[in-house]
């Protein structure tokens, strides 16, 4: 969407903190023996208190309230009878709408002690993240985005998965102005005042591609390797970018 009035954004602000927070609240309450079903049941409850429809269910039929994804699973990992470990990577993606708005953010958690390979991918997931949100503002090119988290990721020999793209959001999950490349692209689009969209680079030390598995759902690393996400939802002013997505 177009944020044109001040009473859009605050609607989109309070979904942001209410998905941003769900998603916090799940980090915070993993622990090793838990399933993934359990977990998604206290991001079920906290979006329900909240007032919000999860909307992975809503928009897709997706068999959860929230999207979580282990280790080797890097994105749309269906809630079930996984047990969750010490040393896992853990990706909670949390989406949600209240009174039509709709926000979307995602993060991936160390349960425990990772590798130290792992710890230098979370950290430095979230600092392509922040990149790529620096590109974002009123009037600049969207291949920005792209052009700046590349940089980045090949000069601290990083890999990005291709396939899987930012894109627009605040009225549905997915939605104009479409897919939103975090890779170097020739997109010639510029954002316009107002414009609402994700910034979700997926981090990788080899994965190239996002393949599916059996299930219908979950995404593996092509070829097969460690790769992290970090997301929020943006809006693009004339100062720059606003984050909508941060936890109170
Ligand atoms: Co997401
Ligand atoms: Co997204």
């Amino acid at each position: 969407m177009t944020i044109t009035q001040e009473d859009e954004f605050d609607g989109l602000k309070a979904i942001g903190r209410i998905v941003a927070d769900t998603r916090e609240v799940m980090g915070r309450a993993m622990e090793p023996g838990m399933t993934t079903a359990e977990l998604d049941d206290v991001g079920r409850a906290y979006l329900e208190r909240e007032g919000a429809i999860p909307a992975p269910e809503a928009t897709y039929d997706f068999p959860g309230a929230t999207c979580i994804s282990v280790n080797e699973e890097i994105a749309h990992g269906i809630p079930g009878a996984r047990i969750l470990r010490a040393g896992d990577l853990v990706n909670i993606d949390v989406s949600a709408s209240k009174d039509g708005f709709l926000a979307d953010t995602g993060a991936t958690y160390r349960l425990g002690r990772v590798k130290p390979s792992l710890d230098r991918l979370c950290r430095d997931g979230k600092r392509a993240l922040q990149i790529g949100v620096a590109q974002v503002g009123a009037g600049k090119p969207l291949a920005g985005i792209g052009a700046a988290v590349g940089k980045f990721a090949s000069r601290n020999g990083y890999t990005l998965i291709r396939n899987l793209a930012s894109h627009g959001v605040g009225r549905a999950l997915h939605e104009e102005p479409g897919d939103i490349p975090t890779w170097p692209n020739r997109d010639r689009r510029r954002m316009n005042e107002g414009l609402v969209l994700t910034v979700e680079p997926f981090l990788s030390t080899g994965g190239l591609w996002a393949t599916d598995g059996d299930d219908g759902w979950t995404l593996y690393a092509e070829p097969a390797a460690p790769c992290v996400q970090y997301e929020h939802t943006v809006v693009a002013t004339k100062r720059g970018p606003v984050i909508v997505t941060q936890p109170a």
